[in-house]
């Protein structure tokens, strides 16, 4: 492979518009070569977006991973129709670089990171929110010891803002069973935040997922998951929901804490940060925030990151940071939170592979012993009844 990564593109939807347009438009060496979508219309505006010629824009994926010159593909197309288009590209000999959550099932899964690793090739995930400013920024604080050792940290997400799908495509899709979960699968950004500022995996998982938001449209996923995981050195509380809630972090140390809070009080990825402070021996220390002129920057700078470290990661032969092996992890913690939800008991990690769950996704829900009292059974959502 010569230094420029050529680039094949499947699905050209909203997270394109936003993140993987201005990466792939800027990075010096990297390059669009092939896009695939099964929307003529979502084809047209990838072929002005990225000025590309008709004989380079298919329907079919088939023809992306068929093409010599390209080195790795994207997979931007929602979750459940992952699994395929990975092993097809896999076993074309493509890296392969997949939005997230990495699937929807843990065992498709496992069997697209085993496929990967037997090929030997580079399998990341974008795990973009590494790259944005204020978690940098935690993790340096974190990792420097300036609050001592991590033990509690609270991850506020009440207010993601339910957006849409490409309206030419399926706009409700993350509302929809296939889609594997709802605003915890959405935005899962927050779970694997919390295994990087820990640096470990998840030990164990008990949660509260309900839809009461929705309730009133019969909704067939979450829109409020509560979230408690247990690391080895210590726990993370993430609340999750479609609304408009708290947004921020607030992490407690064993020799102080730490806040950060958002511009227009937002939730993480639809502002800015506006405040980030650390409180030692009961004193207060503001750190200057590294925020580009809007937070859709912030966002368009965290994928051209993200694409830096993959293609350095395919150059050295390693796992990139966001390595599929740590969306695995994210997508199994999400559903150890929902099947804490139905049976009401703390779930341990990794899940079993015996584990109906681990087999099924959220279809396995209906096979777990469900709880009498469970909000997350009495809603509906998943299926269940
Ligand atoms: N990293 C992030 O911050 C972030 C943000 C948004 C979305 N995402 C993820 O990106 C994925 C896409 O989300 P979106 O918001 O862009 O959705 P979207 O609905 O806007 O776009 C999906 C696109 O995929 C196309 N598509 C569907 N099936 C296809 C197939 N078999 N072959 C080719 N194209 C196909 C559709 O035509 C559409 O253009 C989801 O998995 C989502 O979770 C990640």
């Amino acid at each position: 492979m010569s230094d420029l990564l050529r680039v094949g593109l499947i699905g050209c939807g909203n997270v394109v518009s936003y993140g993987h347009k201005p990466a792939l438009t800027t990075l010096p060496d990297a390059q669009l070569v092939a896009l695939a979508d099964i929307t003529p219309a979502r084809r047209q505006i990838g072929k002005t977006w990225f000025g590309m010629n008709d004989a380079d824009l298919y329907a079919d994926y088939q023809d992306v991973i068929a093409r010599d010159d390209v080195d790795a593909v994207a997979i931007t197309v929602p979750q459940q129709f992952r699994r395929q288009i990975v092993l097809d590209a896999l076993a074309a000999g493509k890296h392969v670089l997949s939005e997230k959550p990495l699937a929807t099932v843990p065992a498709v899964a496992a069997e697209m990171i085993h496929a990967a690793d037997a090929a030997g090739l580079t399998f990341g995930i974008v795990h973009n929110y590494h790259y944005l400013p204020e978690y940098r920024q935690i993790k340096n604080l974190i990792d420097n010891g300036t609050i001592g050792q991590l033990r509690v940290l609270t991850m506020h997400y009440l207010g993601v803002i339910d957006n849409p799908g490409a309206a030419e495509y399926q706009s409700d899709w993350r509302h929809t069973l296939a889609a594997g979960g709802g605003v915890l699968m959405d935005m899962i950004h927050a779970v694997y935040l919390a295994e990087w500022l820990f640096g470990a995996p998840p030990q164990q998982v008990m949660a509260f997922v309900d839809a009461p938001t929705y309730a009133a449209r019969h909704p067939q996923v979450e829109d409020l998951a509560l979230v408690q995981i247990a690391f080895p050195t210590g726990y993370a509380t993430i609340h999750m929901g479609w609304g408009q809630g708290v947004g921020g972090v607030d992490a407690s140390g064993s020799e102080g804490h730490l806040r950060m809070r958002y511009n227009q009080y937002q939730t993480s990825g639809f502002n800015q940060p506006a405040e980030l402070y650390t409180v030692r021996n009961w004193e207060r220390t503001d750190h200057p925030l590294d925020n580009l002129p809007t937070h859709m920057d912030n966002i368009a700078r965290s994928f051209t990151q993200l694409w830096q470290e993959f293609h350095s990661a395919i150059r050295e032969h390693r796992a990139p940071l966001a390595s599929a092996a740590a969306g695995g992890r994210a997508l199994e913690t999400a559903l150890a939170a929902y099947q804490s939800g139905v049976t009401g008991q703390v779930v341990t990690l990794p899940l079993q592979s015996t584990n109906p769950v681990f087999q099924k996704g959220i279809d396995g829900l209906a096979d777990v012993q469900a709880w009498a009292q469970s909000r997350t059974q009495s809603a509906g959502i998943f299926g269940l009844k």
